[in-house]
C-alpha cells in the first residue's frame, strides 16, 4: 500500500535492480528485452504517454502501442483528434512507457508520420466490432452533449451496418513514431540510477532506423 496525499514528502519507494552497465547494440533489441520482461510483471505495458504540441505548449495521454518495429512505435487514434491534428501540424512528439513496477522507464523524442492506409484497414478489421462502431460515431476530442446521445448515435450506426464489414473511418488510423532518441533508465539504490540514452552517432536529430547499430551511440547519463 502507498502513503495518503498528505504524505506525499515522506513516501518513498526505494529501488534496487540488477546492474544495467551494457545497453547493447541497438534501441530496438534493447526495447523488445525489456519489453518482453515488461510483459510478464506488468499490466499493459503496452499503454503509454505520448506528448504533442500546440501553440499553448506540451499536452499528454496515454495511448495504446501496437507494434513496434525498425521504422518506429505505432498507435491508433482518431487523426481529427486533439492529438491528431497536433500530430499533423506538428510532428514532434514524446512517448513515455512508466513500468514503475520494474523500476522502468523508456522515453522516446522523435517525429511522428501518418502510416500507410492499408496498414490502418488491417488493424481496424482486427479490432472487435463495438469499437469499430465506436470509432465509426466518435468525434474524438469534441464536445459531446450526453451519454444518451452517444449511445442513439453507436445503436444507430449499429443498425445501419448491420450483416455488413465496418468500414474503416477515413480519420481513423494509426501514426508511427520515428525516433531520434531513446532514454532507458533503471532504478537503482540511493537515487543513483543507471540511465542509457541512444542518440544519433552524426550528432543530428533525424529519425533513423532503430535495428541499425551504426546509427546510434548509447551513451551513460549522470541520473
Ligand atoms: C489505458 C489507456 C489506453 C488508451 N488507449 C488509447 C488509444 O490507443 N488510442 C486513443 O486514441 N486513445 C486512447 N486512450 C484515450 C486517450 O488517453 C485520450 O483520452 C484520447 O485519445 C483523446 O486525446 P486527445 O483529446 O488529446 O486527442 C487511452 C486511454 C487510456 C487511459
Amino acid at each position: 500500500m502507498s502513503e495518503p496525499v498528505d504524505r506525499l514528502p515522506q513516501t518513498r519507494v526505494s529501488y534496487e535492480s540488477p546492474t544495467f552497465d551494457d545497453p547493447g547494440p541497438t534501441p530496438l533489441d534493447l526495447f523488445r528485452r525489456w519489453y518482453d520482461e515488461a510483459a510478464e510483471h506488468i499490466r499493459e505495458p503496452n499503454a503509454m504517454t505520448v506528448s504533442t504540441l500546440d501553440e499553448w505548449g506540451p499536452t499528454s495521454r496515454i495511448v495504446l502501442l501496437k507494434g513496434v518495429d525498425a521504422p518506429g512505435f505505432v498507435f491508433f487514434t482518431d487523426y481529427d483528434s486533439d492529438k491528431g491534428r497536433q500530430l499533423r501540424a506538428d510532428p514532434r512528439v514524446a512517448l513515455n512507457f512508466p513500468w514503475h513496477d520494474m523500476h522502468r522507464q523508456i522515453r522516446v523524442r522523435g517525429l511522428a508520420e501518418v502510416v500507410a492506409p492499408e496498414d490502418s484497414d488491417s488493424y481496424f478489421a482486427m479490432r472487435p466490432r463495438g469499437s469499430q462502431i465506436a470509432a465509426t460515431v466518435s468525434r474524438q476530442s469534441r464536445i459531446v452533449g450526453d451519454r444518451a446521445q452517444m449511445r442513439a448515435e453507436y445503436d444507430a450506426a449499429a443498425a445501419r451496418l448491420e450483416g455488413r464489414e465496418v468500414p474503416r473511418p477515413e480519420s481513423w488510423g494509426g501514426f508511427r513514431v520515428r525516433a531520434f532518441e531513446i532514454e532507458f533508465w533503471q532504478g537503482q539504490r540511493n537515487r543513483f540510477h543507471d540511465r542509457w540514452v541512444f542518440r544519433r552517432s552524426d550528432g543530428s536529430h533525424e529519425p533513423a532506423a532503430l535495428s541499425q547499430a551504426s546509427a546510434w551511440t548509447p551513451v551513460r547519463l549522470y541520473p
